[in-house]
């Protein structure tokens, strides 16, 4: 099923409650919550105090993408503040086993992202227990940076490797997501699409989000 994710990195920070609950209204599935600690990541967003007051805001499935150096540490507190799904990068510090027992015991999903330079075979030995992988399409830090289309054979191959094992995996690229790109992630088996830049610089986020659906739906 394609699941429409708008990365809240792109979003008007001085109007967050308002941009989430437009966001359903526009008909986005998920809610992208970029989370930067300035360690793993040149650059530092926001934590869980701030995901808490925004779940006040939607109840759409919260997408907490975590570029932060040890997940396993800060966690518990998106898990109380109310995330629903917790994707954190293979090549963090923490122990990967462990941190994916910590989300999976609270009841959320588990997800794992691999960075550009990262091999897709490092999350294979995790997949059994993982709702989500997260094909990063550039470089975790930045919104607005061009879509790397090379990234796709990972889509692929994972795609197959899931099948191989009887696992329907959510695959879900970050990156880049435009009109223009997305059906190319699609076709490669991607049937999570983060749009940050592409959605909140529209001038109509509702009508892009429907284009985005219907482009990616081709494929599915
Ligand atoms: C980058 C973030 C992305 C980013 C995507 O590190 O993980 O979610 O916001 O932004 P766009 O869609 O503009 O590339
Ligand atoms: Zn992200």
């Amino acid at each position: 099923m394609i699941k429409i994710s708008p990365s809240i990195l792109s979003c008007d920070y001085s109007k967050m409650g308002e941009e989430f609950e437009n966001m359903k209204k526009c008909g986005a599935d998920w809610l992208h919550i970029d989370v930067m600690d300035g360690h793993f990541v040149p650059n530092i967003t926001l934590g869980a105090p701030l995901v808490k007051c925004l779940r006040k805001c939607s109840d759409l499935v919260f997408d907490c993408h975590l570029m932060i150096s040890d997940p396993q540490k800060y966690i518990p507190d998106f898990i109380k503040a109310g995330a629903d799904l917790i994707c954190f990068h293979v090549e963090c510090d923490s122990p990967i086993d462990d941190t994916l027992d910590l989300i999976r015991e609270n009841g959320k999903i588990a997800a794992l992202a691999v960075k550009p330079g990262t091999p897709i075979e490092t999350v294979y030995p995790y997949l059994e227990k993982l709702g989500m992988v997260l094909v990063m399409t550039v470089e975790p830090g930045f919104g607005g940076q061009s879509f790397m289309a090379d990234m796709m054979d990972k889509i692929v191959a994972l795609r197959e490797e899931c099948a191989k094992r009887g696992i329907d995996m959510d695959i879900q690229v970050d990156g880049g997501i435009s009109l223009d790109t997305v059906e190319v992630a699609a076709k490669a088996g991607a049937n999570v699409l983060v749009a940050g830049s592409a959605i909140f610089g529209s001038s109509d986020p509702k009508e892009t989000i429907s284009l985005l659906r219907s482009k990616a739906a081709k494929y599915f």
